[in-house]
């Protein structure tokens, strides 16, 4: 028995039915490889989902951390607070798009942000219906269940979720949903559904990670924005995914020239240690009485001093530029793949967020799960992490480290093809070949 599967028993005896895992035990980690408790190497084109935009372990942050647990590891930030947190808002506030006074709070996880931006907008609209996404994650708390747009594994069994949240349908080109057609639902939901001068928020992800990394067309976002000016409503960007140079700017929103209210955000911005923020318009951040926002953790100061390094690892290295030309590496393999293997339908994304849509048919596009599903098990044997996504759980995603270098980011892509081949059958084997 390996240590591997000797810890796979382990696992499903000791931990929770309802936590899911992959395979593979690590044992340590550096930028993009990780090894597992066996030894063997893996390419990690999974970073922890977008979490480890700067590598695992980078040395920038390695020595942040140290040096900060040197001095103080936790005082909570209500009790006793630091320089470090407010110096991180101050970064953040001119970080993120838009030209006017902006206030941020910090917090643990995505979720966590996604919760208090909705509690931040219903305090100053005064108002208590949200609006979120088909196929759109917003994390696994109540509220956050309730936004997301992704039955399964999400929500099935875990309701009642809170009241006033309504779905429109996200803008999915490739099957047919376009700019007209989604607008065309929000109106049919204001008609039919909520009073707009109800709606405190409408929150989007302007790429859904989860949900299959749809890119919300530009001329969407700019008319979501038009219409949260005409009826006072709080437009969030959840950023969680796609943030923190992910897209090939700080923020992928601003691909669209489109400034949201708040800005939530987490996973990257930590790099590997957990941490999330809202940001946004001071007049909207304020709106709520000293003590209704915060927690014991958020913003510990260890974290913080994570995420002033990525930050300055984000600058220093020139991540966004980075991330554009990974992102280019994986279209071109994936596009130069899909030619030959019919069951790619769609190869999309926006910089180092890239993924490929597998479909029993490209006529039909139905959806092929079972092939998603093998090709994830054959890149894991040959050496390869990787993640699907999507609502019906046939997209492969690529979420490489920022960091990776080129001949790592070749050796993965290779194996990838390789997988691909494995699982297709030897029609594509000699296609690819
Ligand atoms: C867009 C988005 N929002 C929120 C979340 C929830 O984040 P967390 O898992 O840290 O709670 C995620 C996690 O994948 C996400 O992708």
């Amino acid at each position: 028995m390996t240590k591997s599967t000797d810890l796979k028993a382990r696992k499903t005896a000791a931990v929770a039915n309802g936590v899911g895992t992959r395979g593979i035990y690590v044992a340590k980690a550096e930028n993009a490889e990780v090894w597992d408790v066996d030894g063997k190497r893996y390419i990690d084109f999974a970073a922890g989902i977008a979490v480890l935009n700067t590598g695992h372990r980078h040395p920038t942050v390695m020595a942040a951390v140290a040096r900060q647990a040197e001095a103080f590891t936790h005082t909570c930030f209500h009790v006793t607070p630091y320089e470090s947190y407010v110096a991180l808002a101050e970064r953040l506030n001119a970080l993120t798009p838009g030209n006017f006074p902006k206030k941020t709070l910090f917090l643990n996880s995505g979720a966590e942000a996604v919760e208090n931006a909705i509690k931040i907008a219903r305090y100053h609209t005064k108002r208590s219906a949200v609006i979120a996404f088909s196929g759109g994650f917003h994390g696994r708390t109540h509220m956050t269940m309730a936004l997301t747009g992704k039955v399964m594994p999400y929500k099935r069994g875990f309701g009642p979720f809170p009241a006033e949240v309504y779905h429109a349908e996200f803008p999915q080109p490739y099957r047919g949903i376009t700019t007209d057609r989604a607008l065309a639902d929000l109106d049919r939901l204001f008609h039919g559904d909520v009073d707009p001068k109800s709606v405190a928020a409408i929150i989007i992800e302007p790429v859904q990670g989860e949900g299959g990394f749809n890119v919300a067309p530009t001329d969407f976002l700019r008319a979501l924005r038009k219409l949260c000016d005409e009826h006072d409503i709080v437009l969030i960007a959840d950023e969680v995914q796609g943030g923190i140079a992910r897209t090939g700017k700080m923020f992928s929103i601003e691909h669209a020239g489109v400034v949201p209210d708040l800005v939530t955000m987490a996973k990257g911005l930590g790099g590997g240690f957990p941490l999330s923020a809202v940001t946004g318009r001071a007049s909207i951040m304020d709106a709520a009485h000293p003590g209704g926002l915060g927690g014991t953790y958020g913003g510990n100061p260890i974290c913080i001093a994570a995420a002033h390094a990525v930050l300055d690892v984000i600058e220093a290295e020139g991540l966004c530029a980075r991330a554009a030309h990974v992102g280019q590496q994986m279209r071109t393999h994936l596009e130069a793949l899909a030619r030959k293997a019919p069951c790619i339908g769609d190869v999309r994304g926006l910089g180092a967020m890239v993924a490929f849509e597998l479909v029993k048919d490209p006529k039909t596009k139905e959806p092929d799960a079972e092939l998603t599903a093998a090709i994830l098990a054959h890149a894991e044997k040959r050496g390869l992490i990787l993640l699907s996504c999507g609502t019906s759980a046939n997209v492969v995603r690529l979420l490489a480290p920022l960091t990776i270098p080129d001949a790592v980011l070749s050796e993965g892509l290779a194996i990838l093809s390789a997988a691909v081949v494995d699982a297709y059958g030897v029609d594509a084997a000699r296609a690819v070949a």
